[in-house]
């Protein structure tokens, strides 16, 4: 919905304007799949489509939850803290409301209506939207003084402790950090960063939604994360680290009989290497070198299929199409995986033949339509009004 029509739609839930309004983008990641909880870099950015909150204060001390798009509502009264209530959409902005008071910051009642246009459960990161979004408004209305990285650190204790999911950093980075244009390389030990231009000449980044209805993401993402941790933890008995991402390929041939379980060997050599592709892809991206960006997102998306085990039929039918495809130069899975999206490489005229075609393919295969678009990489969290 656009600005104007939002308006209309607070007023006529709340009967009064609303004072501010907020957007928070959703993100894609180039390069660089779960290494962000075992302290690798990562290449995401912001993209177009994202979360909008429009917001007026009230004075009975309560929060009031409305969404366009959810039809679940919740009034709650102003309190010191908070837990999880269900698996309701509003359990995000309450968890980041949790946790300001909890840094002290003083908070008032508060209207809000939400609206996006990010796929929900896509992989596009939704959720990590609406917490730094909750986050850069309530900052900014009650003046927390915090800058945009404490609110994306914000955002990750509301997903890991709030909500339960050990997410990294990447997401709720990427969206509070994201830069017209750019990627962003982040090294999610340190957190030290750096904008890459993201300049692929003629072609464009598309998004391939799967379209695929998500379950067990949860558990089994956080199996995926306890995976790594054994791996790290066994590496330790030998290797002096703090991270899997800081054993090179070759400590951790020479020290691979420590882990001991195939499983998990596997998950451990996809996150060494996988850290290795997004520094060689650092350097293909500086020096314009496209092709070979695209052969390290291929490269990637079969370590995820193989080693890491968190693609599917839906993303690898996506994929294996856009091998075959000439104008097609790398595809991969992005985000969680399990369903969600692929993002792809495709030549700007060529972009609605693939278009045409990777439906039809996929169709075929899966029984069903995927969601396709071209996207641009867009600024982070921002004030509207
Ligand atoms: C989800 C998490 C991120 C990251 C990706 C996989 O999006 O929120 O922290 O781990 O999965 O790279």
């Amino acid at each position: 919905m656009i600005i104007d029509q939002l308006q209309k739609e607070f007023e006529k839930i709340y009967h009064k304007q609303a004072e501010r309004i907020f957007f928070c983008p959703g993100r894609v990641n180039l390069i660089g799949e779960h290494i962000d909880y075992n302290g690798g870099q990562v290449m995401p950015c912001a993209i177009s489509m994202g979360t909008t909150v429009l917001i007026a204060k009230n004075n009975d001390h309560v929060f009031r939850f409305r969404a366009v798009d959810f039809p679940e509502t919740s009034d709650i009264e102003l309190k010191d803290s908070y837990t999880k209530t269900g698996t309701e959409w509003f359990n995000y902005p309450l968890g980041v409301i949790h946790e300001f008071l909890k840094a002290g910051i003083k908070l008032e009642g508060l209207d809000f209506l939400f609206s996006g246009n990010l796929p929900i459960g896509s992989g596009l990161s939704s959720s990590a939207s609406i917490e730094v979004l909750t986050a850069f408004a309530l900052n900014d209305i009650f003046s927390g003084g915090m800058n945009n990285v404490e609110l994306a650190l914000l955002g990750k204790r509301v997903e890991n402790q709030f909500m339960g999911l050990n997410s990294g950093i990447m997401d709720q980075f990427a969206v509070a950090m994201g830069k017209e244009g750019n990627a962003i390389l982040l090294n999610c030990d340190t957190l030290d960063y750096e904008y890459l231009p993201f300049e692929i000449g003629d072609y464009v980044l598309a998004i391939i939604n799967t379209n695929k209805p998500r379950k067990l993401v949860e558990s089994k993402y956080n199996e995926r994360f306890a995976e790594c941790m054994t791996a790290k933890e066994k590496l330790q008995k030998k290797l002096n680290i703090n991270h899997l991402c800081e054993v090179s390929i070759d400590d951790f041939i020479k020290n691979k009989e420590l882990i001991n379980d195939p499983v998990v060997e596997n998950r451990a050599l996809h996150v060494i290497s996988e850290n290795e592709r997004v520094i060689k892809a650092r350097e293909a991206l500086t020096s314009g070198d496209i092709k070979t960006f695209g052969e390290l997102m291929y490269a990637s998306h079969q370590s995820l299929q193989d080693l890491y085990e968190v693609s599917g039929e839906e993303l690898d039918a996506i994929v294996e199409f856009c091998k075959t495809y000439k104008e097609c130069i790398g595809a991969r899975m992005t985000g969680a995986g399990f369903g969600g999206c692929a993002i792809a490489l495709v030549k700007k005229h060529s972009f609605d033949d693939f278009k045409e075609k990777v439906c039809r393919h996929y169709e075929d295969k899966i029984g069903y339509q995927p969601g396709v678009f071209s996207s641009v990489i867009a600024e982070g969290v921002r004030t509207i009004v």
